[in-house]
C-alpha cells in the first residue's frame, strides 16, 4: 500500500489526487482494522446487558456473542458454535457457559467446549473451541480488547471529578471515519448545529481557528473564536474523544459543565454506532434532584426514534430537519445529516479540502504515518494513556 496524501498543511487547497491509504476499513485483515484492535473498545453499554443475556454484537467487521454470565461476569466469544455454525446468541447461558440453541454444545467464556450432549464422550472437546476474547467494564460501559497480545492500558483511566455518570449509545448512517474526522473539524458547528444550539455562543463560528497537537496519549485540539477563550478536546488514539459538552441543565444557577468519554466503533464500512459515559459533576443533594430529573430525560430518549432512522429518513427527503426538531437527541440527528449527506462511505477523491480542514488533515496524516507503519511491518507508535489532561470549555 502506498501514501498519496498530499500535505494540504503546505498545500492547503490542493486536490487530493486518490484514496489509497484506507482509513475506512475496519475488517481483521485492514490496516485500519488492525490499528483499531490494538485499543481497548467500548461496544456496549453495562447496564443494558443483564446476567444471563447474550446479544449479537457486529463491531469492526466481525460478529462476536457477548454475554452475561449469571456470576455477573461479562464475555464475549466468538458469533457461531464450533459444531453446524449456529449463531451462539440465540442459545441460552448456563452459569459462565453459552450453551447452543441448536444441539446444546456449550463453551466456557475462554471459548473452551465443555460439553457436547448426544456426542460420545459428551464432555469436554479439545478441538471444538471458539474465539474469546479479554473483556473490561469501565465508566459503564463494556471494553473488548480484539487485538494480538497482551491488552494496553485503557484510553481513558476516568474522570477526575466525582459525580453521577451516565451512558448513552446512538447509531450513525456512515462510515466511522466520516464522524472522526467531523470531531476534529469545530467549523462544522456554526452551520450543522444551527438548529439545535449546541454552539449558539460560538456566533461567528466559521471564524473558527484550530490548533492540533500530537501527544502521548493522540491529539489535543485548541479552537478559539478572535480573543476569546480556547476550548480543548482530548483524542486518546486511535478513535476515543474526551470533551466537555455543555452545562447541567435544569439547576438554579448555570450548572457544571458536564464532561464526556466517546468512541467511534465502526460496525460494517457503512454504519457505526457512537458509545458514550458522561460525567454529570453533581452530588449529595443536587445530585439525588438530577437523577429524578433524569428519569423523564432518559425515557424521552429511550423511547425516540434511532438518530440513524431519522437521518436517512431525511436524506430521502421524506422529512426535514426542520420536520424533527423536538428529538431529544436533535445535535446527534445534525451530525447524523451532515456525515450521512457525505455518503455512507464517502469518495475522498473528489474532495476540496480548505483552512477549516485543518484538525482533518492533521488526524489524516498521523493515521498515515500508524497505517504504513502496519502494512510494512514497521514500528508504529506506542501511545501512552496516562497523564492526560482535562478538556476545557472555551465558549
Ligand atoms: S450447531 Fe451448535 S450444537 Fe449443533
Ligand atoms: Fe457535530
Amino acid at each position: 500500500m502506498k501514501a498519496v496524501f498530499m500535505s494540504i498543511a503546505a498545500h492547503p487547497r490542493v486536490k487530493q489526487r486518490r484514496n489509497d491509504f484506507d482509513f475506512t476499513s475496519a475488517g481483521p485483515d485492514s490496516p485500519g482494522g488492525k490499528l483499531l484492535r490494538r485499543s481497548w473498545q467500548p461496544v456496549y453499554i453495562s447496564e443494558k446487558l443483564k446476567a444471563g443475556s447474550l446479544v449479537p454484537l457486529h463491531v469492526f467487521g466481525e460478529r462476536f456473542t457477548l454475554y452475561r454470565g449469571e456470576s455477573g461476569a461479562a464475555h464475549l466469544v466468538g458469533f457461531r458454535c464450533a459444531h453446524r455454525r449456529t449463531q451462539l446468541s440465540v442459545g441460552w447461558v448456563r452459569g459462565d457457559d453459552v450453551q447452543c440453541l441448536y444441539h446444546g454444545w456449550t463453551y466456557d467464556a475462554s471459548g473452551a467446549c465443555t460439553a457436547r450432549p448426544g456426542e460420545r464422550p459428551p464432555g469436554p472437546c479439545a478441538t471444538a473451541s471458539i474465539p474469546s476474547y479479554p473483556v473490561r467494564e469501565h465508566l459503564g460501559l463494556i471494553f473488548v480488547y480484539l487485538g494480538e497480545g497482551e491488552p494496553p492500558e485503557l484510553p481513558f483511566s476516568g474522570f477526575s471529578r466525582p459525580g453521577i455518570i451516565t451512558n448513552m449509545s446512538f447509531e450513525m448512517p456512515c462510515n466511522w471515519w466520516q464522524s472522526y474526522e467531523n470531531v476534529f473539524d469545530e467549523a462544522h458547528a456554526a452551520f450543522v448545529h444551527s438548529r439545535s444550539g449546541s454552539h449558539a455562543d460560538l456566533g461567528r463560528g466559521a471564524e473558527v481557528e484550530t490548533e492540533i497537537t500530537e501527544t502521548a496519549y493522540g491529539f489535543d485540539r485548541n479552537t478559539w473564536v478572535g480573543d476569546g477563550p480556547r476550548r480543548v478536546c482530548l483524542y486518546p488514539f486511535p478513535n476515543h474523544m474526551r470533551l466537555y459538552i455543555g452545562r447541567v441543565k435544569g439547576l438554579a444557577n448555570d450548572g457544571p459543565w458536564l464532561e464526556a468519554f466517546l468512541s467511534h466503533i465502526p460496525s460494517h464500512d457503512e454504519h457505526h454506532t457512537v458509545h458514550m459515559a458522561i460525567l454529570i459533576p453533581l452530588v449529595g443533594t443536587d445530585a439525588e434532584d438530577y437523577r429524578e430529573k433524569q428519569v423523564a430525560i432518559r425515557a424521552r430518549i429511550e423511547g425516540a426514534e434511532p438518530v440513524d432512522e431519522v437521518a436517512r429518513d431525511i436524506l430521502a427527503g421524506r422529512r426535514t430537519l426542520d420536520d424533527v426538531l423536538d428529538h431529544p437527541l436533535l445535535l446527534q440527528v445534525e451530525d447524523a445529516v451532515a456525515q450521512g449527506a457525505q455518503g455512507p462511505l464517502y469518495d475522498r477523491t473528489d474532495e476540496l479540502l480548505g483552512r477549516t480542514d485543518i484538525g482533518v488533515s492533521r488526524l489524516r496524516r498521523v493515521f498515515e504515518r500508524e497505517l504504513g507503519a502496519i502494512s510494512s511491518g514497521g514500528t508504529t507508535k506506542t501511545w501512552n494513556y496516562a497523564n492526560q489532561p482535562d478538556p476545557s470549555q472555551g465558549f
